[in-house]
């Protein structure tokens, strides 16, 4: 049969955690599907500084090429938050993005309505909410020069932010693509009134989008988004933008699914290949308790069955389970509205794999 490779990534904090749920799914998948998955897991992040002196090996970064997809749960946490820009976990995943292509990062922020009670906002404000940010992943800010120099009023450090052309049309055309199978409809997101990166990337998206007639496309400024995203988060269906503002507009977005730990992402490249993880990172405040939410994970998981290899059956599979296990009511605690019925990380990850069917 045809064995689906996939690099699994653990990483720090509820990163090993909640990336256990997830390869429960994938061995229920095998059971109910009979799809073949070999998965191998790899350093990184801070525990390959511990391990290995580098937040990303050599060999994690060939098993990567090596496999059909990647599947990462998150990396950092406080101990290794003073060290050198070399030894930070966090160099190590954006040298993962980068080294593997990946300029697309497609997080969907879909409500489930028996969650509107966990969100922050109001529940008629969520109605109908479905929308997904696709964010640039390999340029801007993130990988421009830095540095720090001298200067007669103490220290400056300096980080530069550049895009060029093709960067900016290739994350383009794939947010129109995304949006034809939609309700057709894009936010191009910038800061067009100060930045001249942000310039280029309107002119940019406005010559694309002569090619998608049928996509409305209208432009908006960041500061306005993230206000429009709790003011009428449902006007919005793809919203595609730089690394930054989108890195800030989808953690914002989280929040209209009632939690960080419920938002799934994709990062792709030309091709079929991707590495899926959770929005959230390693929360260091709650690691090592058990109380981590894994839907996220599962999710990405769902995203990986779709978008790598084309298994829908499988990825409607968990999230219909994902669905009727909120629907009976079990919440983690960062969804619960009684904390004192939460469950933990595991007994929700036994409970979506139970409820998986054809
Ligand atoms: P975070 O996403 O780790 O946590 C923010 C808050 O959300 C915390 O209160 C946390 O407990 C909560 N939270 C996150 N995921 C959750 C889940 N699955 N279930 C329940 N609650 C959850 O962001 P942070 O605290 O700003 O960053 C912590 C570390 O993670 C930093 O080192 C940061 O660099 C790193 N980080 C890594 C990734 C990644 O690996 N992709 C992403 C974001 C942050
Ligand atoms: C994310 C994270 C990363 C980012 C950090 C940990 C480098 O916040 O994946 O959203 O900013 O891209
Ligand atoms: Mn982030």
């Amino acid at each position: 049969a045809d064995v689906k490779k996939i690099a699994v990534l653990a990483g720090d904090g509820i990163g090993p955690e909640v990336i256990a749920e997830a390869e429960k799914v994938l061995k229920r998948t095998e059971e109910l599907f009979g799809y073949k998955f070999e998965t191998e897991h790899a350093l990184f992040g801070g525990i390959a500084i511990d391990e290995r002196g580098t937040p990303l090996p050599q060999d994690t970064l060939e098993l990567c090429q090596k496999s059909d997809a990647v599947l990462l749960g998150a990396v950092g946490g406080p101990k290794w938050d003073n060290n050198s820009k070399e030894l930070r976990p966090e160099t190590g995943l954006l040298g993962i993005r980068k080294a593997l292509g990946l300029f697309s990062n497609i997080r969907p922020a879909v409500i489930f309505d028996c969650l509107k009670d966990a969100s922050t906002l109001k529940p008629e404000v969520l109605e109908g909410t479905d929308l997904i940010v696709v964010r640039e992943l390999t340029g801007g800010i993130y990988f421009g020069e830095k540095f720090r120099r001298d200067t007669p009023n103490g220290q400056e450090a300096v980080d530069t932010c550049a895009y060029n052309v093709s960067e900016v049309e290739r994350i383009a055309r794939q947010a129109f693509e995304i949006a034809r199978t939609r309700r057709k409809k894009l936010a191009s997101v910038d800061k067009a009134n100060v930045l001249e990166t942000s310039r280029l990337w309107r002119e940019t998206v406005i010559r694309v989008a002569a090619d998608y007639p049928d996509v409305e496309l209208e432009h908006v400024l960041v500061d306005n988004c993230a206000m429009q995203l709790l003011r009428r988060p449902s006007s919005f269906d793809v919203i595609v933008t730089e690394n930054m503002f989108g890195d800030i507009l989808s953690d914002e977005a989280a929040m209209l699914t009632g939690s960080i730990g419920m938002l799934s992402s994709a990062s792709l490249g030309e091709g079929s290949f991707g590495l899926y993880e959770p929005v959230h990172g390693s929360a260091p405040d709650i690691a090592g308790q058990g109380i981590a939410n894994p839907i996220a994970t599962i999710l990405s998981v769902a995203l990986m069955f779709r978008l790598t290899f084309g298994y829908h059956d499988a990825a409607d599979s968990i999230e219909r389970a994902v669905k009727n296990v909120l629907d009976a009511g079990h919440r983690t605690g960062d969804i619960a509205v009684d904390k004192s019925q939460a469950i933990g990380t595991t007994a929700m990850g036994d409970l979506i794999v139970q409820a998986m069917n054809r």
